[in-house]
């Protein structure tokens, strides 16, 4: 949810601004900006309404020169697209240039205040609040000595700004005073930092680095960086100087590029086989048969004494966890619940000893995640991260987990994240089964067909041919149900999420025996029916269904498993997928159904990477 940038260096800022902020478009593209220090007291600033592309045309118009810049691209929190609302915002009298990723919830009375003060706001933004703060509180420190440390009046401005607001922020802030700085900040929201050699980039996430720095530093909440072209200081609001964490940057070109797909959404569902195997690499322990993990920091003793689980996400994450409660409870028989993030926040369920809460996220930033984390980290119990972003917050806040290790997921719409976050979810449930009730050659059993998996998915994909023709029959539809059981319950509710995001069509996942509690009126032949019923312990049952619908006049679209002769003489369309064990299947079934989404948006001519109105992370409530 919005991507900043800055570079500092020897080359034109603006050749990694813009390309950067490209690269993180999907964390918000309805308005952009970018701002330069062109020399003391001097500075180019260039702001459009809509994609980055409209960006370089302006930068370009505008010729938007200097070493020393950063950048913004925004998904609209506090007034509408526009340019004024745009950023970066300029704060005092062309003092301060500064962009912001957060939201600041005590905005408004800073904003009355400074404006009481005389300060002159352009935009409708909470943003502008900061820069102007930022600015008077400058010139409160006239008396601050910068004989030795040049930086530091500017570095007080900022720290005693950020005392002052309540809320998120990734910061990044120039003083047209100091043509040599970018400061950063951030509490809440990511901001990493590129290495290089006479050079500095920053950015709200790894991406734009690639190509430009091999090193890369995560900054941490309450930390402020003092970036120029040569050093990089950061400091804790709390212990002061620290030394920079220096890690190597692990993607590369072929993780953030397009690689010959149209589409990123189409080129990481195509990516699901690798992802899966980078999911289970070395995880699995035939010897032992269970699964290994590196990072729970909770020893097998304490986690056999855990007796209930919470999953908690948001959207797609949420249904990997319903995924998983199917498959703890089976494995491990261990209750498990599983509660949107939005929710459990606020909600003060009674919680006993014994339990513990998995966070699922893929950006491991998502705001409502980490505040249900938050929580139950207060009332003292262990809370493990899922995640795919290295050096995220969630990944630094809870206590442990498992990264997904999927790479990059760009198209706003999850795919390959979300199938392993299935897969990783299926490791733990075989691992907390083997603590109690799985026996050796059960395990040895899962993880065979865990092996089997990425070869599965890779048959699945090849329904895409199939799945586009359907698309061209449907892709006028404007509601659609789609109704699986069981295990692939919660593959009719991702399935239909996949459609309506990138699509704009309506539809709606169902348990199939619920539909005839009420979604059954909506049958007629314009409302197709997407059924996922792979063989298994349900198929007969959701048979029935499927006949229910058809006998309404329903048209009935059936993901199947291979061999599968009875439906095809009742669905008006099946598709074909490998058999496997039940608790893989939905990792298998929604491959079609994430094909079939993205052919449908692609016909409607939707934008499939940045749907309109959503972002990739939601780091707002
Ligand atoms: C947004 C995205 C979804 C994603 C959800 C949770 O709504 O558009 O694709 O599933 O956030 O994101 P997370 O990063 O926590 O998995």
């Amino acid at each position: 949810m919005c991507g900043i940038v800055g570079y500092v260096g020897f080359r034109s800022a603006v050749e990694f601004l813009v390309p950067g902020l490209k690269r993180m478009e999907y964390r918000g593209y309805d308005s952009a900006g970018v701002a330069t220090l062109t020399g003391w007291g001097d500075f180019s600033l260039a702001k459009t309404v809509g994609r980055i592309d409209r960006l370089q045309e302006r930068v370009i118009q505008e010729s938007v020169t200097g070493t020393i810049g950063i950048g913004h691209t925004r998904w609209a929190t506090h007034g509408p697209p526009t340019e004024s609302n745009a950023h970066p915002h300029i704060g005092g009298n062309n003092l301060v240039l500064l962009a912001h990723n957060g939201v600041i919830e005590n905005y408004q009375f800073w904003k009355e205040r400074l404006a009481s003060e005389g300060f002159d706001f352009q935009s409708a933004t909470d943003t502008e609040v900061i820069a102007h703060l930022i600015a008077r509180q400058w010139h409160r420190r006239a008396d601050i000595d910068t004989s030795v440390d040049p930086h530091a009046r500017a570095l007080a401005a900022v720290q005693s700004a950020i005392a002052k607001l309540r809320g998120t922020y990734g910061l990044v802030v120039m003083f047209t005073e100091l043509p040599d700085l970018i400061i950063v900040a951030r509490l809440g929201s990511p901001i990493v930092i590129g290495v290089g050699d006479g050079e500095h980039f920053v950015a709200s996430d790894p991406s734009p680095l690639v190509g430009h720095a091999s090193k890369i530093v995560y900054l941490s909440d309450h930390q402020i960086a003092l970036v120029t072209a040569e050093n990089l200081r950061i400091l804790h609001r709390d212990y002061g100087a620290i030394e920079p964490s220096v890690s190597a940057l692990e993607i590369d070109s072929n993780d953030v590029e397009l690689s010959g797909y149209p589409h990123y959404m189409l080129k990481e569902i195509f990516e699901q086989p690798e992802s899966l195997e980078n999911a289970m690499r070395g995880r699995l322990c035939e010897d032992n048969a269970t699964a290994v993990f590196g990072g729970l920091n909770l020893s097998p003793q304490q986690l056999r004494h855990i007796n209930r689980i919470i999953l908690t996400a948001c959207g797609t994450s949420f249904h990997a966890g319903l995924v998983a409660e199917y498959l703890i409870e089976e494995f491990a028989r261990i209750p498990v619940e599983v509660e949107y993030a939005s929710e459990l926040r606020y909600r003060n369920p009674p919680v006993n000893q014994g339990t513990l809460l998995f966070a699922i996220s893929q950006s491991g930033e998502t705001a409502d995640t980490l505040a249900a984390l938050r929580e139950m980290k207060r009332k003292g119990h262990p809370t493990l991260g899922i995640c795919n972003v290295v050096g995220s917050t969630l990944a630094q806040e809870a206590d442990g987990g498992v990264f997904l290790h999927a790479g990059p997921e760009i198209g706003v719409a999850s795919t390959k994240a979300y199938t392993s976050q299935c897969i990783t979810l299926s490791m733990l449930a075989l691992y907390f089964g083997r603590l109690h009730h799985i026996g050796y050659d059960s395990g040895r059993r899962i993880i065979d067909a865990m092996h089997q998996l990425p070869d599965a998915v890779r048959t699945a994909l090849k329904t895409n041919d199939e799945a586009r023709r359907i698309a061209g029959k449907y892709c006028h539809a404007e509601n659609l149900l789609y109704l699986g059981r069981q295990y692939n319950y919660p593959t009719a509710l991702e399935g239909a999420l996949k459609l309506k995001e990138i699509s704009y069509i309506h539809a709606e996942g169902y348990p199939a025996a619920e539909m005839k509690h009420g979604p059954i009126a909506l049958v007629d032949a314009s409302t197709p029916s997407v059924f996922i019923m792979p063989q298994g312990s349900v198929y007969d049952k959701v048979m029935s269904n499927l006949e229910e619908i058809k006998a309404r006049g329903g048209p009935v679209i059936a993901v199947v498993a291979e061999g599968d002769k009875r439906v095809r003489n009742l669905a008006d369309d099946v598709i074909y997928i490998p058999h496997v064990d039940d608790f893989l299947q939905p990792i298998v079934s929604i491959v079609p159904l994430q094909l079939l989404a993205y052919h449908i948006a692609v016909l409607r001519g939707c934008d499939v990477d940045k749907p309109r109105n959503l972002a990739k992370s939601v780091t707002v409530e």
